[in-house]
């Protein structure tokens, strides 16, 4: 099996994470075309409250949310791994109908991704500007931090993607993200607050395992992608939540001693029976903790938007 370069840098990150001690694997790489669609389940789940929430602060907030920014006031709405744009399109329907002269601008690195989104959105919107901007997310940031513009951009990162970020990765996003920026722009961030410790535990582990199987399938893809021979069945899911440190945290178990061979790169991975693979940090914040990660990045609360159980806020913060 003959790899991409792509790959090959994958397999190398991979084959690290898996001889350090204890065994890592990065969540960004759960996302392939099976990883979207179950990951598309997950949000539809009873037990995933997230995409529900988060839903009802849009639906319900638009107005209030896009009028603390000025609707004649946003020059585009950047959005950080778009995805289906499903939240989002609340924001943006809103906007047309209010004649807002506004781009959306999804970012994303994979082109096929955004041609994906733009097909859709030309179906659904077909008034609306849509520039979307394939790359890394600094480097476009960057870029445009440039071309200074009179009116405000917006910046989502919705859905609480920040909380798979380790506290310490957190601060250093939200300092780069203040630093792309020019005074005036506005971020809106998907915080998951804390809560019964059962409800965020059964998010992560619900009944029909779905999550089990979008956590296993990361296996799956070292198998297709990487010529790894990792037997499924010898693996399971474990979900945890520590409610002293906000954290929930997804492990892959191995249920026996076993040897995975990666043939392409000509390494051997030994597993102990019950050893963990820690695969996915999703951090839980309190408002005390967002307002100190705004603070130490540099960035003003605006206003926080929660839903009607307070499961979670979307919070507006402004250079
Ligand atoms: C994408 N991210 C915010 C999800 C989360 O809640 O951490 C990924 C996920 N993993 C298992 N279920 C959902």
């Amino acid at each position: 099996m003959s790899l991409t370069d792509t790959q090959n840098r994958v397999l190398e990150e991979v084959i690290e994470g898996l001889q350090d001690t204890p065994k890592h694997i990065s969540s960004k790489f759960f996302y392939n075309k099976v990883g979207d669609e179950l990951f598309e389940r997950i949000m539809e789940l009873p037990e995933y409250y997230l995409t529900r929430s988060e839903y009802e602060i849009l639906g319900n907030q638009k107005e209030e949310i896009l009028q603390s920014i000025g609707l004649n006031n946003i020059e585009s709405i950047i959005e950080l791994g778009a995805g289906n744009a499903f939240k989002t399109k609340i924001l943006l329907k809103y906007l047309l109908e209010q004649n807002s002269d506004f781009k959306f601008q999804p970012i994303d690195i994979s082109q096929n991704a955004l041609n994906k989104l733009g097909n859709d959105l030309k179906v659904e919107m077909p008034n609306l500007n849509f520039s979307p901007l394939q790359g890394e997310y600094f480097e476009v940031l960057k870029h445009l931090k440039s071309e200074k513009k009179q009116k405000s951009k917006l910046i989502l990162f919705l859905g609480s993607s920040i909380g798979n970020l380790s506290n310490s990765q957190t601060n250093s996003f939200l300092k780069a993200l203040y630093e792309s920026l020019n005074p005036g722009d506005f971020v809106l961030i998907g915080f998951d607050l804390t809560k019964h410790p059962q409800t965020i535990l059964d998010a992560y582990n619900d009944k029909a395992g779905v999550t089990r199987a979008f956590n296993l399938n990361v296996l799956k893809r070292f198998n297709d992608e990487l010529g790894a021979d990792f037997n499924l069945e010898n693996f399971d899911h474990f979900p945890a939540y520590n409610p002293i440190e906000k954290s929930a945290k997804s492990y892959i178990v191995s249920l026996k001693n076993q040897t995975v061979n990666f043939k392409s790169a000509d390494e051997k991975i030994d597993f102990k029976q019950n050893e963990p693979i820690k695969v996915e940090i999703s951090q839980k914040y309190s408002l005390e903790d967002i307002e100190a990660f705004a603070k130490e990045s540099g960035f003003e609360v605006a206003k926080h938007f929660f839903d009607c159980k307070h499961y979670f806020v979307d919070t507006l913060l402004k250079k």
